[in-house]
């Protein structure tokens, strides 16, 4: 399914029959340097059977949907993203995962800001929330780029029965609101 396009890439959900969008979630989900910002030191120690059911049980549907982004010129797949469902006041959380190879090139927040308006374009959503490890440099200039704002800060502490193998996160706070969001597509527009 494709969910939308940008410049250079072309976002689509993730499919559980396809070889490559395993090989491509499973590099970057046991990738120890990866994930540990994201409070597992050791990566995510998931498999292909795991992943492949993961993917059947999710509902065709773009939010919550583990999304793959593929670069529009060559195909190759550069990473992957999630939009969450907003909770009941309206606030969204997203995430995204490059490989090493892709990052640095500006594509996260190409990624990002797409996300941000399929996100707002749902009328349901009023603010996009991320919350980078404080030591996540790269996610949070991402995010400052794509018109975040640092809103606060906070400690996430994984329950009790994954305490073994996480480490609690702390993290910021950023948000953009939809006026934000409003006020930024029209100040780029008018640039
Ligand atoms: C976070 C992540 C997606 C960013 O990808 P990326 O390809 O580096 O991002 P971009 O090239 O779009 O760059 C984003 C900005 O961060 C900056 N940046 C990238 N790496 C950086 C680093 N290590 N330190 C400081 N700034 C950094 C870039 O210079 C760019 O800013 P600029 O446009 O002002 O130059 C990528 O590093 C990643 O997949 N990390 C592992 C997973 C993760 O932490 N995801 C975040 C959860 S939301």
């Amino acid at each position: 399914m494709l969910i939308f396009k940008t410049k250079r890439l072309t976002v689509r959900n993730a499919v559980a029959e396809n070889k490559k969008d395993i090989a491509v979630l499973l590099q970057l989900w046991n990738d120890a340097e990866t994930m540990k910002l994201a409070g597992f030191p050791e990566g995510l120690k998931t498999t292909p059977e795991k992943i492949v059911s993961q993917l059947r049980r999710q509902d065709d549907v773009p939010f919550n949907m583990t999304i793959m982004a593929d670069l529009s010129d060559t195909g190759e797949t550069i990473g992957h993203g999630l939009m969450r469902t907003p909770e009941k006041n309206g606030v969204a959380v997203f995430d995204i995962k490059l490989l090493p190879q892709f990052r640095g090139r500006g594509l996260a927040v190409e990624f990002l800001s797409a996300m941000l308006d399929y996100m707002f374009n749902n009328s349901y959503v009023k603010i996009v929330e991320g919350t980078p490890n404080k030591e996540n440099a790269a996610s949070i200039k991402m995010q400052e780029r794509c018109g975040l704002l640092r809103t606060g800060e906070g400690v996430y502490e994984f329950p009790e029965k994954m305490r073994s193998y996480t480490n609690p996160v702390a993290h910021y706070i950023y948000r953009i609101t939809r006026k934000q969001w409003e006020q930024l597509r029209a100040a780029q527009k008018a640039a």
